[in-house]
């Protein structure tokens, strides 16, 4: 009898994402899980504060249980086994990536999978300009859009606070594949190892995999993408929680999410043209993305989600301020000013966004000042 076939699945930047993913990996199938950590250091410390177990706790769950695996294997640039790459998962903040990925990139090749589950937009566009620059030599590429919420509280664990599940889809490496058959889907949930280890039943259900076309997972992308744009920087720059300013919100969210969407109607120009050149054609999925991607209704949606549904939430970019960590700006409306200049647009439509971008990272350098310098209001 010969032994199940068990997928290898590596695991780069075990933060909160990377552990909410592993740990359910763990728990629903027999997947070989192998976090990458960045130095032996950060791997010893690893295994000596968590006697080289994951833990986690859910919160959304009766009695918010902390469940606990063990890890048959754990590594690092100095121990890689250095075969090459299966599947790996990109769990670093997006501006970590390129730096995260170095050290691997020797055992990446045209068979490996990687998947991004991140927030914001651009990494496609770094993978594509900066990482893997040979056509001939690249990973299947795919994106999860990440829902759940999870932080990681003072005593180090990760919490599981918000359930709401990971939208899956192949990523194209040029744009004229943007938009995808069904048969795309149906042919990497039948062959692909990645997508059919995220795709098995009990794991996709208790994780909420909604494997689907690239397009189908752009419009929740750029929906989500929206969210981010406003929520992050607007409370992080007024050092806020969501909530406080609801009823304040209108003018700022309109500037920012219309000209966003200006710049990403012109970048993603297919999607937006989804309607009239693809519904009612049967090997391709029904959408209908200009009901839901307008200013108007994103204004109202952003601050029903951000605001109202999230009120008494600090949201991640306000967090990453206050801890002094830096912040993800550069891939939300920093995303924005790039894609203007990729567009050789006019400077002057991107403005509401580059200066967003340029409050949020004042905001972080001010409260590094007041760190090392005191807080000058107070003398
Ligand atoms: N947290 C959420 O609720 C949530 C929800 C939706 C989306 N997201 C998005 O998901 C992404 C990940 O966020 P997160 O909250 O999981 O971040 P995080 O907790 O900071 O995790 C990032 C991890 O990457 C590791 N890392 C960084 N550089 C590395 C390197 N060179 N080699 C190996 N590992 C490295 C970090 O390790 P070190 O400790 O060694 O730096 C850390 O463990 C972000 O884009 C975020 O916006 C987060």
């Amino acid at each position: 009898m010969t032994a199940p076939h068990r997928t290898t699945i590596h695991i780069l930047g075990l933060g909160a994402m990377g552990t909410v993913l592993a740990v359910d990996l763990l728990r629903f199938t027999n997947a070989l899980v192998v976090p990458l950590f960045r130095s032996q250091e950060r791997l010893a410390q690893f295994q000596k504060a968590n006697g080289n177990k994951l833990s986690i706790r859910k919160l959304y769950l009766e009695g918010s249980p902390l469940l606990s695996y063990p890890l048959e294997k754990s590594e690092c640039p100095e121990t890689f086994a250095r075969k090459p790459i299966d599947n790996l998962v990109v769990t670093t903040k997006t501006y970590q990536t390129k730096d995260a990925l170095a050290p691997y990139l020797p055992y990446i090749n045209e068979s490996t999978n990687l998947i991004l589950i991140q927030n914001g937009l651009g990494v496609l566009e770094l993978l594509k300009e900066e990482i893997f620059t040979d056509p001939k030599n690249r990973p299947h590429l795919f994106q999860g859009v990440i829902s759940h919420g999870v932080y990681q509280d003072k005593g180090g664990i990760f919490n599981h606070a918000g359930w709401a599940g990971m939208k899956v889809a192949r990523l194209p490496w040029t744009d004229d594949e943007m938009i995808q058959k069904i048969s795309v889907v149906k042919d990497d949930a039948a062959n692909n190892s990645l997508v059919r280890l995220l795709t098995e039943p009990k794991f996709a259900k208790e994780f909420g995999i909604e494997h689907s076309t690239y397009q189908e997972m752009l419009s929740g992308q750029l929906f989500k993408f929206l969210v981010n744009a406003c929520i992050n920087p607007v409370t992080a720059i007024l050092d806020c929680l969501n909530g406080e300013i609801k009823d304040s919100c209108g003018s700022v969210f309109t500037s920012i999410i219309d000209e966003c969407l200006q710049i990403l109607r012109v970048a993603y120009r297919p999607l937006f043209e989804y309607h009239e050149n693809f519904n009612g054609n049967k090997e391709y999925p029904e959408m209908d993305i200009n009901g839901v991607l307008t200013t108007e209704n994103m204004v109202s949606e952003v601050t029903r989600i951000g605001c109202d549904v999230n009120a008494k939430n600090s949201s991640s970019m306000r967090q990453d301020t206050l801890f002094l960590r830096d912040i993800e700006i550069g891939y939300i409306n920093g995303y924005i000013v790039k894609l203007a200049s990729k567009l050789k647009l006019d400077p002057s439509c991107c403005k509401v966004n580059k200066t967003i971008e340029e409050l949020a990272s004042l905001r972080l350098a001010l409260n590094r000042s007041r760190n090392t310098n005191g807080d000058w209001r107070n003398d």
